[in-house]
């Protein structure tokens, strides 16, 4: 079994002898910063989008990042190498580093890099291909103006207890609302539905990760003359949806058979198989350097 490999403290580890201390601000506050980034042909997928939105959550919680792209394109490669497999998932993590206990940042003077190259599938592969079942969870989106939903940090409890939900409901994940009430995301991956044709996401205000798949699959569509568009949608226009599906980097993406016990029109839907179709050619020439 393929059990990963992680870089910390300067070198490449299995990954289940890697250790941090007790003392690390991302493990007694969530107190960091983290990047998912699927690697085919053990080249990184879209790679400097995700950089970019990893150097933004750091600088929204002030946390300096003291790797240039070029070192962290180089630990990447460290990590890539020594995994076993042409294809996986790159998990960066930046913490906050170690400092006594007390939730000033200020004594934290060294941020930790962990880089991890794993598998990850978020659903098995016959579920992928029936569509999954989704729920929408009791547990809402943190408000903008509480955290910015933009900030990709190790805070994710809110999604977990939607996640909780989800698994005690027998559904294989959750829906989070915002506090109006209007849909924000899954809980690691962006949502669309199809309407008479048009593709619709929520938009980031509605408490949407600005999601890198999500970003592609909308230009993807539009390229293909897909009407495609942010709006803001209410749980009424999942159940009504001709279509549903899930967008994200671990996730990929995953049509939706079912939401709330209503059955999708579709699944998968016509418009999720050409989006679905132009993003393996994507990869396709990822893999080929083009
Ligand atoms: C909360 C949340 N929403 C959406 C996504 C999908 O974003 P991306 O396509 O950039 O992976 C993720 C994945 O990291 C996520 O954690």
């Amino acid at each position: 079994m393929n059990r990963g490999v992680c870089w910390i403290d300067e070198r490449v580890q299995p990954l289940a002898e890697a250790r941090v201390p007790v003392t690390d601000h991302g493990l007694l506050y969530g107190d960091g910063v983290f990047e998912g980034i699927r690697f085919y042909a053990g080249t990184p997928f879209l790679l400097e989008e995700h950089l970019q939105r990893l150097r933004n959550s750091a600088r929204a919680i002030s946390l300096d990042i003291p790797w240039n792209n070029e070192s962290l394109s180089s630990i990447m490669a460290e990590v890539i190498d020594a995994f076993d497999g042409e294809d996986g998932y790159l998990r960066l993590i930046v913490t906050r580093g170690d400092g006594p206990l007390g939730i000033d940042p200020a004594p934290c003077r060294t941020p930790r890099l962990i880089v991890i190259a794993s598998r990850l599938e978020m659903v098995d592969p016959a579920t992928r291909t029936r569509g999954i079942r989704l729920v929408t969870a009791a547990t809402r989106r943190l408000p903008p103006d509480g955290l910015d939903p933009r900030i990709k940090s190790l805070n994710y409890l809110n999604h977990i207890l939607a996640r909780i939900e989800a698994n005690r409901a027998g559904a294989d994940e959750a829906v989070l609302l915002n506090d109006q009430g209007r849909v924000a995301e899954g809980t690691a991956d962006n949502l669309f539905i199809v309407r008479n044709g048009c593709l619709l996401t929520p938009p980031v205000i509605d408490g949407a990760l600005p999601g890198i798949t999500r970003a592609l699959i909308l230009k993807l569509a539009s390229d293909m003359g897909i009407e495609a568009r942010e709006q803001s949608l209410a749980p009424y226009d999942l159940h009504t949806a001709d279509e549903c599906f899930l967008t994200g980097t671990g996730a990929e993406l995953i049509p939706v058979r079912e939401i709330d016990g209503r059955m999708a029109k579709a699944c998968p839907g016509p418009v999720f198989q050409r989006c679905h179709r132009a993003f393996r050619e994507t990869i396709r020439r990822h893999c080929e350097g083009e």
